[in-house]
């Protein structure tokens, strides 16, 4: 996308840089505040006028504020944003488009998101901010309120190579960073994170756009508080049995222990332990029968298996494809199989087999939480919402626009599960 740059341009960023860089290391010494002596503490805050949100757990990004600006540094696209306030003089006057710093006028009067990579759209209906999205690069979403905006037409279906179309939104976000197409992209990566919480906090980076940080941090805080909780529960419950996990993987005929940080993360948090960390670099082939012993030997020791193979249609996942996959039978007497405790992530399916997973999951990682901790210690007076056990035949469920309750402009509660 070609943009000029003359050099009073060039000079107004060196300016407002200038101007950023106090607002800046005294912001970085009020988030380090609990740790530095009270005469550090005392030094006196930015003025900004409106609510502020404050990153705690996500590393990919840190957000600024100036009276009228915000400036986000995003470490996904390594670029910083400049927000201006639309009621701001600057707002009127300033663009930047360059390798390192990129304007937008906010509140954002519209924008579009790229669902063809992994959106999380959960994230816009908590904020209430649903009525704004105007573009959608794919209608295989597995959101029932956005199908809903798009049947409704409020969304439409742009072609995500229409650079012209989506130039015309005041930003596109993305989150496979190599698509950056133009100066009103940004970078949206909460899978970049490392842990379900990190992930999560990406409601305050979307929220500085619509200027929804009071809402943002209320969700985030909501959701953490119940993840939090339900840890600490599980943490109790563990003390007597610390259930054995192999969260497995099949591609191109060989298994694979899965090392994604963010679900071994899960993992613990449940109370449970994944299989030990030396093993789960090997691979093991299938058509190798020396591999699929070994690959056994380990399965033994394994209480519960959480299978996240990919499948074109998940709804055709069944017990007996896992257990041809891993050569065994139904009368095995591997404690998974026996103990029907076999479990995959993609019960909450959107068209063509858009899983939720990669999306409301990462808004709320409390409820992948609460579902773990059922999974591991089972109570049965509790429904899944993300895991179905195939050792139970337990089938998939269809989201569709018709499954949409709320008004668009409504925000959407995050769900708080019981925990005491
Ligand atoms: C600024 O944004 C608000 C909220 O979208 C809108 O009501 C207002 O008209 C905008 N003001 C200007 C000067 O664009
Ligand atoms: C999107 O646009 C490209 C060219 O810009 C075209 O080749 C492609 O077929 C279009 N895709 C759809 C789904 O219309
Ligand atoms: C988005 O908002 C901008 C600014 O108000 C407007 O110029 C543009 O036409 C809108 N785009 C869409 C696709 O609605
Ligand atoms: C931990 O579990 C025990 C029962 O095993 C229970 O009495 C106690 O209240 C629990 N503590 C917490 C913090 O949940
Ligand atoms: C798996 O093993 C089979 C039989 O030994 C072999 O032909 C195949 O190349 C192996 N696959 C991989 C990916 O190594
Ligand atoms: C699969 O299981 C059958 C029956 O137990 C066995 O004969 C065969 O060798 C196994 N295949 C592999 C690749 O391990
Ligand atoms: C099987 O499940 C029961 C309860 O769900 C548990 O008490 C038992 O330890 C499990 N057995 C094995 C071998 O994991
Ligand atoms: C099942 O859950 C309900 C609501 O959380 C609770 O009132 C009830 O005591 C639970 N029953 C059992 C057997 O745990």
């Amino acid at each position: 996308m070609a943009v000029a740059h003359s050099c009073s341009c060039c000079l107004q960023v060196v300016l407002l840089w200038a101007a950023l860089w106090p607002a800046l290391s005294l912001w970085t010494v009020a988030l380090a505040a609990t740790a530095v002596p009270a005469k550090l503490k005392a030094a006196p805050a930015p003025v900004v006028a409106g609510p502020v949100s404050r990153v705690e757990d996500a590393r990919m990004f840190q957000i600024y504020y100036g009276r009228s600006f915000k400036v986000i540094k995003n470490s996904g696209d390594g670029k910083s944003y400049l927000l201006m306030q639309n009621t701001s003089k600057m707002a009127a006057k300033t663009k930047y488009c360059t390798g390192r710093i990129k304007s937008f006028v906010i509140p954002l009067a519209n924008f579009s998101v790229d669902t063809t990579a992994s959106p999380d759209l959960t994230c816009l209906q908590l904020l209430g901010v649903l009525e704004s999205l105007k573009g959608i690069t794919s209608n295989q979403v597995a959101s029932q309120c956005v199908l809903q905006s798009y049947t409704s037409g409020n969304t439409q279906l742009v072609n995500r190579t229409d650079a012209q179309t989506l130039s015309k939104f005041s930003a596109e976000f993305i989150s496979n960073i190599d698509e950056d197409k133009g100066c009103n992209f940004a970078a949206y990566v909460p899978l970049e994170e490392d842990t379900p919480l990190q992930r999560a906090e990406w409601i305050k980076y979307l929220g500085t756009f619509t200027n929804s940080e009071d809402r943002a941090n209320a969700v985030y805080d909501a959701i953490k508080r119940n993840y939090l909780c339900l840890s600490k529960a599980a943490a109790n419950l563990s003390t007597r049995f610390k259930p054995i996990v192999a969260w497995i993987e099949y591609t191109q005929g060989m298994w694979t222990f899965v090392k994604e940080s963010y679900a071994l993360q899960y993992v613990t948090d449940a109370g449970a332990e994944i299989v030990d960390a030396t093993i789960t670099n090997k691979r093991f082939n299938s058509s190798d029968s020396e591999d699929m012993d070994n690959f056994h030997a380990i399965l033994c020791t394994v209480d519960v298996v959480i299978d996240q193979t990919y499948a074109l249609e998940p709804a055709e996942y069944k017990l007996s494809t896992f257990l041809e996959n891993i050569n065994v039978s139904h009368d095995s007497c591997f404690s998974f199989v026996s103990n029907r405790s076999i479990w995959r992530f993609d019960k909450r399916i959107g068209a063509s087999g858009t899983l939720d997973w990669y999306d409301g999951a990462i808004s709320q990682p409390q409820l992948v939480l609460g579902d773990l901790i059922e999974v591991f210690f089972p109570t049965g007076n509790y429904t899944t919402i993300y895991f179905r056990n195939l050792a139970k035949e337990e089938g998939v469920t269809e989201i569709g626009p018709e499954m949409c309750t709320r008004s668009m402009s409504a925000p959407m509660e995050p769900i708080t599960l019981p925990c005491q």
